[in-house]
């Protein structure tokens, strides 16, 4: 038996922020934001926690079936209602599901990976049959919004997938890793720390973009490999909408030519853990991917952590 990705949903706040409303803000333009990473508006919460943008992604990837058929439900957020419960609990509340198991997962940008990663794992260890898995940010709360330097970066969102038991393999592998030596680059204290409150995104942002690149190449080749893949067999590239640059620079780097590449950063900016798989849900309802399409997602994030993904639809 494998375990599939059988069905999609996301959900984006109303509210849009573009780079000329951030003229207002802060000390920037529209033409350095868009120049340097790509974005042009992103998307922020009127009111909307965390746990609801998960639901609503979720009931979408749902598409009318039971919720209480899930057995597992994965949240990949840097950005929890609470400390606890966790996030996957109150999605399972507001699903009113009274069965899955439900946990968070703090992996920063790479959440997502880590969480279909986890998910496919419990699947196949403990014959789960459907699970939940979903990356849900409110990155609009962490932000300082006087620093010109991360606040123009990210936006807010929650991106859902089912995971089922199926005949065919629809996960055809994994690369996974984790630098912790990098992680005064990008972090964000919280109460364990001796930091002071409020906490805020803190990033050495050059020196990110760097590692980036060389860190998601690396990755995506050796997932290629551990699937016998090469770049001509994938039908798209999802990589972590971070910067436009970065995502250039990698698939460039990959030989995946650029109609092979999915980008949604300029409406959407950074979403974090919630990048990819509203990317993939987007993909799917435009068309450009469909049952049986060969899909390589990428990310990178704090921590640093790292992980690659190559999917069967
Ligand atoms: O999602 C997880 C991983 N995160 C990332 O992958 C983010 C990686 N990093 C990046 O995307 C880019 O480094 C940034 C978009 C954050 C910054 O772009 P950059 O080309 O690396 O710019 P920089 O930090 O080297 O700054 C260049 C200049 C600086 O001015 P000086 O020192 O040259 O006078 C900054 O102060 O741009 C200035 N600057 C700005 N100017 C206008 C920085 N932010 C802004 C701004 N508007 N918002």
């Amino acid at each position: 038996m494998g375990i599939k990705i059988v069905s999609t949903g996301s959900y984006v706040p109303d509210r849009v922020l573009t780079n000329f409303d951030l003229e207002k803000i802060v000390d920037t333009s529209d033409e350095w934001i868009t120049t340097r990473t790509g974005i042009r508006e992103r998307r922020i919460s009127e009111g909307e926690t965390t746990s609801d943008m998960a639901t609503e992604a979720s009931l979408k990837a749902l598409k009318g079936k039971n919720p209480d058929e899930i057995e597992l439900i994965v949240v990949a957020t840097a950005t929890p209602d609470a400390f606890f419960p966790s996030t996957a609990c109150k999605v399972q509340s507001k699903l009113e599901n009274r069965k899955a198991v439900a946990f968070d997962i703090s992996a920063a940008c790479t959440g997502f990976i880590y969480a279909l990663y986890t998910a496919d794992s419990i699947m196949r260890s403990k014959g789960i049959k459907k699970a939940l898995v979903i990356g849900a940010e409110r990155f609009s709360k962490i932000v300082n919004w006087k620093d010109r330097t991360t606040c123009i970066l990210f936006g807010d969102g929650a991106g859902a997938v089912v995971l089922k038991e199926s005949e065919e393999e629809g996960i055809l592998g994994f690369d996974l890793g984790a630098d912790g030596s990098f992680g005064n680059l990008l972090y964000v204290p919280s109460v364990g720390s001796n930091e002071e409150y409020p906490f805020y995104v803190r990033m050495r942002g050059n020196e990110v973009f760097k590692v980036a690149v060389r860190t998601m190449v690396e990755s995506a080749k050796r997932v290629l490999e551990k699937t016998s893949l090469s770049p001509k067999d994938i039908d798209l590239l999802i990589p972590h909408q971070a910067n436009v640059r970065i995502i250039n620079a990698v698939a460039e780097r990959l030989g995946i030519e650029a109609s092979k590449v999915f980008v949604n950063l300029d409406r959407y900016g950074n979403t974090s853990a919630a990048s990819i798989p509203i990317a993939l849900d987007e993909a799917l309802r435009k068309g450009l991917v469909r049952e049986g399409s060969t899909v390589l997602m990428v990310a990178f994030g704090g921590g640093f952590t790292w992980g690659s993904c190559v999917v069967r639809l």
